[in-house]
């Protein structure tokens, strides 16, 4: 009989209706949830069950023990990964031979594996912004004193966060903490990442799925420039000749606008040099999406967050002459234009993207229009026009068919 090792009891009852007793690639077509699943060295599968999914890896069980403890230590930490649900051991098929453990984790919702974030080609502008989101992951992670040690897009799953991305860790197999996580370790995550990404790309280019043209190289070796500079950003000492005040102002906007926090600040000063050092929050849950959740109750991405804040802003500044606090005017923000807007969203579009992300395209949908109309173009009337021409256009991003390509296990 196999052993179940569960994080939320509440998951027992669904796992136990699962086919432990069969290898993972056998089980019925009928429980695999239509989803794109990225490249992986071991079996995985995402499973529907109880209304839920899960991702289910086979895996050796001292590693599936190790990535579970890795993942679950990550998420009391709130860095950005899959949730770890169960690890199953001692499996045995009907005829008492013996199957691998499985580790299984929640299915992150409205998450895409790169090789899925376009449709026909990848840009190179879109290779910029996946590099740029798994920079900012690689960041938070050794703020945490995490080293990955396998930093890969193909262990990263992406989500639409407004128009950039942000990543999450899936693969926590070579993980660990190193407390403290030293530069050395830090770069060589970097290098990896470089290299891992350099390959990936080149993989893409040999499919025909990023142009001949692009240079990978270039594109790869981007996360090690990104990265270095996040890292100072976030961490580097900031001396300032003269008032102080302005130049903190904007270190502060910067790392917020990255989604980070700003924990504790030290300023020494001598004479007229001021010595700042600025200690980012590390549960970074991100600053607009906090300030956000605080005001209207939405829990969202942060760069969403951002988009909706600024929103707000301008409602407020049109109806009320900017005279009532953002605090006062959040809920009638929410009742009188987002939530009519996510209401009008057509049910059999609603798999397509967050309310959120939509919301963040209808704004854009509408700049596009005013600029089309050469007049001002209500949300409603711009909600209409993006339902009609623009998101049937989309792929259902919560429930995607398998296309040919995604066929990536070796
Ligand atoms: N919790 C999850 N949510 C969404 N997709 C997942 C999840 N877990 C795994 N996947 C998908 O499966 C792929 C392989 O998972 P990974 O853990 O990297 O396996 P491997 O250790 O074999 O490389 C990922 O790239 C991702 O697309
Ligand atoms: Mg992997």
């Amino acid at each position: 009989m196999e052993k179940l090792n569960v994080v939320s009891p509440a998951y027992a009852p669904t796992l136990l209706t699962m086919p432990w007793d069969q290898p993972l690639d056998e089980w019925s077509g009928d429980l695999l949830a239509a989803l794109p699943r990225g490249i992986s060295r071991h079996t995985v599968r995402l499973i529907s069950a109880g209304g839920l999914v899960f991702a289910v890896k086979e895996i050796g069980e001292a590693v599936a023990y190790h990535e579970y403890r890795m993942l679950r230590r990550l998420q009391e930490l709130d860095a950005p990964c899959v949730v770890p649900v169960a690890v199953v051991t001692n499996r045995e098929d009907a005829d008492g031979g013996a199957l691998t453990a499985c580790l299984v984790t929640e299915h992150l919702r409205f998450s895409l594996p790169y090789r899925d974030v376009f449709s026909r080609v990848l840009e190179p502008d879109t290779v910029s912004k996946l590099v740029r989101a798994l920079a900012v992951l690689l960041v938070k992670l050794h703020l945490l004193n995490f080293y990955w040690g396998d930093v890969s897009l193909s262990n990263t799953l992406f989500r639409r966060d407004a128009d950039q991305f942000s990543a999450y860790l899936v693969d926590a197999e070579t993980g660990e903490f190193h407390e403290p996580l030293s530069p050395g370790r830090r770069l060589y995550d970097v290098d990896v990442a470089r290299v891992n990404i350099i390959g990936e790309l080149m993989d893409l280019q040999a499919g025909q799925y990023l142009d001949a043209s692009v240079d990978v190289i270039a594109l790869g070796n981007a996360i090690e420039q990104t990265y270095l500079e996040l890292w100072d950003l976030m961490t580097g000492e900031l001396v300032v000749e003269g008032d102080a005040f302005d130049a903190i102002a904007e270190r502060v906007a910067r790392i917020n606008q990255l989604g980070f926090d700003v924990g504790e600040m030290q300023i020494e000063h001598t004479g007229d040099v001021h010595r700042v050092h600025i200690e980012p929050a590390v549960f970074s849950t991100g600053f607009n999406r906090r300030r956000l959740q605080a005001l209207t109750g939405l829990d969202v991405q942060d760069r969403q967050a951002q988009r909706l804040l600024g929103e707000m802003e301008v409602y407020r500044a049109v109806r009320y002459g900017g005279r009532l606090p953002l605090e006062a005017v959040a809920h009638r923000w929410m009742v009188k234009e987002y939530e009519p807007v996510v209401h009008l969203i057509p049910p059999e579009l609603r798999e397509k993207l967050e309310p959120a992300q939509i919301f963040h395209e209808i704004l854009d949908h509408r700049w596009f229009l005013s600029q089309n109309l050469s007049r001002f173009v209500p949300l409603a009337e711009a909600a209409e026009s993006y339902f009609e021409k623009v998101l049937p256009g989309h792929r259902d991003e919560a429930m995607v068919y398998r296309l040919p390509r995604e066929n990536g296990d070796t």
